[in-house]
């Protein structure tokens, strides 16, 4: 049974309703007493419908006679900060699902000082009652997987049974890193600076229809079929050594025993669960300017990690989606080459690399850092239709004298509000700052809105004004409790 569905039922659904209509009912009592006081500014009003909006949400939350599917996508150039509020979200959710990307993905959680990374398993599975999917549009570097399984059991989280991953998935063999490293090394000057993971290739087989789905390997003999027809092509392609077949074969012979258990028709277990009232959480992977078709392409990942994956990568439909958290850091950083117009490359740069620990999760190479790019931002909202921002990383600009934000691009004389497709125009783009007074009062782990600096306050909502939508967490530090919610 789902912990939704059994927390509720119907009957408890209609209380929890009401619960909730209760909760932010109390909180809109202030502000009636301010109306009945004196009359409300622009502002009240706005609050007080963003409030009535909210109660609308939660009683409809409680009420919906299913569950419901939400969503956490990156919203820049990927580490945004997605596992830390995967995590903290998760304990409410009955099942945590990736959708697209593979082990290209690394998500930091922290945890009364201890420190997770997780690459394919969800970011869910520190919550016991969580069970984690790894759904279709993932490709799965078994390898990989398996490594990380090891290391949550050594941590002493018990994970057995609530790891499934699609039948229908798409595996990374050893062999597409080999070529993901080949072809890096035959574009030369123009490398995209990919994380060497086989994620490019993986997706090019799939979509070449020459891939191995990780369902195949209940019927070994035709994987074998497969992997060795797919190892064949590969071997043959520019810049790659043979490939020892037999080598690939005897390992997943030797892990197939451990791998069966968790294969799953995700889709049928997702929307059975979906409809016996249980609450997903999808955990978005890589980041919405990485996507293949929205991203700055060629320097890009080979997936869609945008609003579409959830779709296509899980097999759900959107009437079933409801909120969609957008998570964006205070600055923006990216790893890789491709264009960024707001990268900084002067001390205030190295001060957002050093404090903000900048160094990717993958493969430890240093991101690149820079102001916040509302035009980018603007884009990139407009694409996912996000409902809620999570404001990630505000402490890391503590210290800064002055704080910048992107407002718009001038390219070639045209005021531009949004991300041109072009990496002409985006490389020669001027971008326009707005500019802001920083704050030094530590605000390292602070909770509350109230208590951040008016300075950073400012910073903030003058960020939720240019995007219109609702910054409902604002991180203020890396541990799971270090949040602020409004
Ligand atoms: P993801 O790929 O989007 O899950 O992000 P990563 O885990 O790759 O990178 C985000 C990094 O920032 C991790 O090291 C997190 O622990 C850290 N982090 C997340 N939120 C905050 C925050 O609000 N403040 C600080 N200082 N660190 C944060
Ligand atoms: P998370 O989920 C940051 C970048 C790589 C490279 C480009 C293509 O942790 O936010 P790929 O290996 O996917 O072919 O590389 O995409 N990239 C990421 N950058 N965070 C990620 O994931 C990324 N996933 C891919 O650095 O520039
Ligand atoms: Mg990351």
């Amino acid at each position: 049974m789902f912990r939704a569905a059994s927390r509720f039922g119907f009957r408890g659904r209609a209380a929890a309703a009401a619960f909730a209509a209760v909760g932010s009912g109390a909180a809109l009592v202030g502000l009636r007493a301010q109306c009945d006081s004196k009359s409300l500014s622009e502002g009240d009003l706005k609050t007080l419908i963003g409030r009535l909006a909210d109660k609308i949400d939660r009683i409809e939350e409680g009420l919906a006679p299913s569950g419901r599917a939400d969503v956490v996508l990156g919203a820049q150039w990927g580490d945004e900060g997605k596992g830390k509020l995967v995590d903290a979200l998760s304990a409410d959710y009955d099942i945590c699902a990736r959708v697209a990307g593979g082990s290209n993905a690394g998500h930091t959680i922290i945890v009364d000082g201890k420190k997770y990374a997780f690459h394919l398993v969800p970011s869910g599975i520190l919550n016991e009652k969580t069970v984690c999917v790894i759904g279709n549009g993932v490709v799965v570097h078994i390898p990989s997987l398996l490594k990380e399984l090891d290391a949550l059991t050594a941590a002493g989280i018990k994970w057995e049974g609530r790891i499934k991953i699609s039948d229908r998935a798409h595996l990374v063999f050893d062999f597409h890193q080999e070529l993901d490293g080949a072809i890096e090394k035959s574009r030369g000057r123009n490398k995209i600076g990919t994380t060497r993971k086989g994620i490019g290739p993986a997706y090019a087989s799939k979509i070449q229809r020459n891939g191995v789905r990780v369902g195949e390997l209940k019927y070994i003999e035709d994987f074998k079929a497969q992997l060795s027809a797919l190892a064949d092509y590969c071997s043959n392609l520019p810049g790659m050594d043979p490939i020892d077949v037999d080598a690939e074969l005897a390992y997943y012979d030797s892990v197939r025993e451990r791998v069966l258990p968790l294969i799953t028709d995700t889709v049928s277990y997702v929307n059975d669960a979906h409809d016996a009232g249980a609450k997903i959480l999808i955990e978005g992977a890589n980041a919405t300017m990485l996507d293949i078709d929205f991203g700055t392409y060629p320097y890009v990942t080979s997936s869609n990690p945008s609003i579409g994956s959830v779709f296509t990568g899980l097999g759900i439909c959107p009437k079933k989606l409801g909120a969609v958290y957008g998570i964006v850091k205070a600055y923006c950083t990216r790893v890789g080459e491709g264009p960024f117009p707001t990268e900084l490359f002067d001390d205030t740069g190295a001060h957002l690399g050093k404090v903000g620990r900048e160094f990717g999760t993958t493969t430890g190479r240093p991101r690149r850092c820079g102001w916040l790019d509302i035009p980018q931002m603007r884009y990139s909202c407009k694409i996912n239709g996000f409902t809620h921002l999570n404001l990630t990383k505000l402490d890391v600009l503590t210290g800064l004298k002055e704080v910048k934000l992107g407002i718009k691009y001038m390219v070639d004389g045209k005021e531009v509000y949004e991300m041109p497709a072009s990496l002409r125009d985006l490389g020669n783009c001027e971008v326009i700052y707005e500019s802001f007074p920083g704050w030094t009062q530590n605000i390292d782990n602070v909770t509350k809105f109230e208590d951040l600096p008016p300075e950073a306050q400012n910073y903030v909502l003058r960020i939720e004004q240019l995007l219109k939508v609702k910054i409902r967490w604002i991180g203020t530090g890396g541990d799971r409790n270090s949040s602020i919610e409004r």
